[in-house]
């Protein structure tokens, strides 16, 4: 029980007719429920098991997928609490199948299989990527017709061409070809003995230090719209390494400002390359207040309508996946079977993950 860490408060249902979807995520670290109905927040919970990975310095996958199974319980009677809805008031269940660690999601889509066929509720497989996106529709409403959205997360780093998110393919047009932004800093931050996760320690380090200190590569920079960030990781290495005195605030700001400039270039350059105007910024390292404000700047200069949801929306819970099940449900796309199974690699080609 005391590793629910953040219930959604302040949200009342107002209306009727509307179908409510219960959203469930564990394919990392974090155990999160939500509750969705036309596009609202109903209700959450979230659970993680972070510092009991931190000693290890990344996400022990069985250690994961053990604290899901204590933590999801808890975590969908605190949601559908704070929701008020009873198990009859659910229309259909939402559970990430992919991708992620597999012992992980295997017990999320267990939790949800379960539920399905005990409620006899519709079932809806949902790729975790989409569900980041789709977060950003529960604060600022329905995306436009078309869109840009950079996924910057532990796991990937994507830049995509939005279009129907439940009915429409998903186009990538530049994904990593190493690391991903969230693990370059995960990454520094061990390399500068930082705690685990990295991206909220570096972030703040970065606050009493100078970003213009060490001029760290761009990679890819005018090369079309992939990234790459292992050798960003390796010139930091290499330059704590040769000097050993440097301020560990100068470096975390000049590393998390190369990061932050890649992205929101690549991302400004793709909208103004295919006439989109809005850009949308998910994942993780969104909550990341330098890439807010330089990505703020950029599409502001650019004349671009920026969209990032609020910090607690950017990383992992269970509404985001509420989210792309609530958008599902209105597409009248078919439910999955209840042999759903669980993808731990799922190329994000559209929202479902089936
Ligand atoms: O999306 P997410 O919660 O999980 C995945 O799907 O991977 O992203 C986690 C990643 C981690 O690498 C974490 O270090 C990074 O997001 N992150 C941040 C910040 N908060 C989380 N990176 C930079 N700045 C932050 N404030
Ligand atoms: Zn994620």
């Amino acid at each position: 029980m005391d590793r629910i860490i953040f219930v959604v408060a302040n949200y009342s249902r107002e209306g009727g007719g509307v179908a409510v979807v219960l959203g469930i995520e564990t394919s990392c670290d974090e155990t999160g429920v939500g509750v969705v109905a036309d596009g609202r927040v109903l209700g959450a919970a979230l659970a993680s098991s972070m510092d009991e990975h931190a000693r290890f310095g990344g996400v022990v996958p069985e250690i994961a997928a053990r604290a899901h199974l204590e933590s999801l319980t808890p975590c969908l009677l605190s949601a559908m609490e704070q929701a008020q809805v009873k198990p009859g008031e659910i229309d259909a269940i939402a559970v990430t199948s992919g991708p992620g660690l597999a012992t992980a999601l295997q017990t999320g889509l267990a939790a949800a299989k379960a539920l399905a066929f005990g409620w006899d509720k519709p079932l809806y497989g949902v790729h975790h990527l989409a569900g980041h996106v789709a977060a950003d529709t529960l604060e600022h409403g329905p995306l436009p017709a078309r869109s840009i959205a950079l996924i910057v997360s532990g796991g990937h780093t994507s830049l995509l061409l939005l279009g129907d998110l439940a009915r429409d393919p998903i186009v990538h047009l530049g994904d990593t070809v190493d690391d991903a932004a969230g693990e370059a800093f995960d990454k520094v931050a061990r390399l500068l003995g930082l705690a685990y996760p990295g991206g909220p320690a570096v972030s703040r380090a970065a606050l009493d230090g100078d970003r213009a200190a060490i001029a760290f590569p761009r990679a890819m920079l005018g090369q079309g719209y992939r990234f790459s960030f292992s050798g960003l990781k390796s010139a930091v290495a290499r330059q704590v390494e040769r000097e050993p005195d440097l301020s560990v605030p100068d470096v975390a700001a000049s590393f998390q400002e190369a990061v932050v400039d890649v992205l929101t270039r690549k991302a400004v350059a793709a909208c103004l390359e295919h006439g989109i105007d809005t850009l949308v910024i998910v994942g993780g390292v969104a909550a990341n207040a330098r890439l807010r404000e330089v990505a703020a700047e950029r599409c502001a200069a650019a004349g671009l309508a920026l969209r990032v949801p609020p910090p607690a929306l950017c990383t992992d819970n269970g509404l985001m996946i509420a989210a792309v099940g609530d958008l599902l449900v209105e597409a009248g796309h078919p439910a999955a079977a209840l042999d759903l199974s669980a993808d731990p690699s799922a190329p994000l080609t559209k929202a479902v993950c089936a």
